[in-house]
């Protein structure tokens, strides 16, 4: 069974998915450790409810990233984690996270990248009109949103789609792209 950390700073529908998978089988895997660096995402209670741990940390009490990565990375290995899974995590990892997990860390962007990268990438993605859009699963760099695509998909943003329509699909293709994912990838790797 493979022990993960989710990072996540918001409401935490990924969150949901990946477990729901892990509870119906198709995942094996556990979640141990919730990361958030918001004491109010709702993906806390999310987690809290189902009597997992969380780490919740305020950067803003940390002298530096350094220190708070540092933290992390030892509840991380405390808790035995093999992969930390990205969804909604909104800082640049140090190399403090990326060398303790080389290759082990992975996020979901609302893109078809390396277009849109940053914040709110399905209204940048609308506002310029495009015709596709997609979800991309990649490795995690020390650049935002960037590292190897593991995977992605597509859909053609129709004539009548308005914003609330294509978040819809990109978030449904979310929920089914991430466990999909990690289930192919760790089936590959061991
Ligand atoms: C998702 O759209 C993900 O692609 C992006 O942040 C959002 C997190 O949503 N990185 P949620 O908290 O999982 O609902």
């Amino acid at each position: 069974m493979t022990k993960i950390a989710v990072f996540a700073s918001g409401t935490g529908t990924n969150f949901d998915a990946i477990l729901k998978a892990i509870e119906e089988g198709y995942l094996n895997a556990e979640i141990v450790l919730v990361v958030s660096d918001k004491s109010d995402a709702k993906v806390i209670e999310k987690a809290k409810s189902k009597q997992i741990e969380t780490f919740v940390f305020n950067p803003k009490s940390y002298a530096s990233k350094t220190d708070y990565e540092n933290e992390i990375v030892s509840k991380c290995i405390g808790k035995k984690v093999e992969w930390l899974i990205l969804a909604g995590y909104m800082r640049i990892l140090s190399t403090v996270l990326l060398d303790s997990y080389p290759n082990r860390i992975i996020n979901i962007h609302p893109s078809l990248l390396p277009a849109f990268k940053g914040k709110d990438a399905i209204g940048q993605a609308f506002d310029y009109g495009v015709k596709v859009m997609g979800v991309s699963i990649h490795y995690v760099n020390a650049e935002m949103d960037g590292g190897k695509i593991i995977a992605q998909k597509s859909f053609d943003v129709m004539p009548h789609m308005t914003h609330d329509d294509v978040e819809k699909e990109v978030h449904k293709i979310e929920h089914q792209l991430y466990p999909e994912t990690l289930k192919k990838l760790w089936e590959e790797i061991k």
